[in-house]
């Protein structure tokens, strides 16, 4: 296999999305090798994954550090000691800093559970049945100074039926992310994206 881009995971809970990654990793159709995955919680179940496969497991508290700028330099830090080139935030449930945005520019990459820029933050799939949209859906984007406002990536559409609950959309919203998380990062990892302003092109 030739040169594998080096990612770091960045998560906070049960790690379905890094389970995805893994698993395309391992059975060679994204370029990559996940270098490390870091926890603010250390009851993930994210961890137990990563270990599970042999990968480096990190738990960094939050709780244990004199606030977010501190806290995101030890992440920057840690990232950068395991040769980290893109920063995958998969259900990373932290606000990151303009520090560790800057040590990683476009190297960032995020998944949001709607269709941006329609319902950023918390709650997004229970925000769009309670607006009543018929189609909703996730976004792959690069992470800029806003909250789920950096230039996107990937998109896929989920349709909304009439009896959704939040669970039941989610749980179909994350089949559609588990697809276009690994391969937005297969084209990174391939040096296929460029971003130019708000817009991220693909080039062959
Ligand atoms: C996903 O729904 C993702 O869109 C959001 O956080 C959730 C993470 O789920 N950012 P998992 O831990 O990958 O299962």
């Amino acid at each position: 296999m030739g040169k594998r881009l080096k990612i770091g995971v960045l998560v906070s809970g049960s790690g379905t999305n890094l389970q995805s990654i893994i698993d395309r990793c391992q059975d060679g159709s994204l370029p990559a090798v996940i270098s490390c995955v870091i926890s603010n919680n250390e009851k993930a179940y994210a961890l137990e994954r990563a270990r599970r496969h042999g990968i480096t497991a990190i738990c960094l508290k939050h709780t244990d550090f004199n606030g977010r700028t501190a806290y995101d330099a030890e992440l920057v830090k840690v990232l950068q000691s395991h040769g980290v080139e893109l920063v995958v935030l998969a259900g990373f449930m932290r606000i990151i800093t303009p520090g560790f945005i800057e040590a990683f520019p476009n190297a960032i990459m995020n998944i949001h559970p709607a269709l941006l820029p329609a319902f950023p933050g918390l709650h997004a799939q229970r925000q769009a049945l309670e607006y009543g949209v018929k189609v909703t859906g996730c976004t792959v984007h690069f992470v800029d100074a806003g909250t789920d406002t950096g230039p996107i990536v990937m998109q896929a559409i989920v349709s909304v039926e009439e009896n959704d609950s939040e669970d039941t959309l989610s749980a179909r919203i994350q089949m559609e992310e588990h697809r276009i998380f690994p391969e937005a990062i297969r084209l990174f990892a391939e040096g296929r994206l460029k971003v130019d302003g708000r817009k991220v092109v693909y080039s062959k």
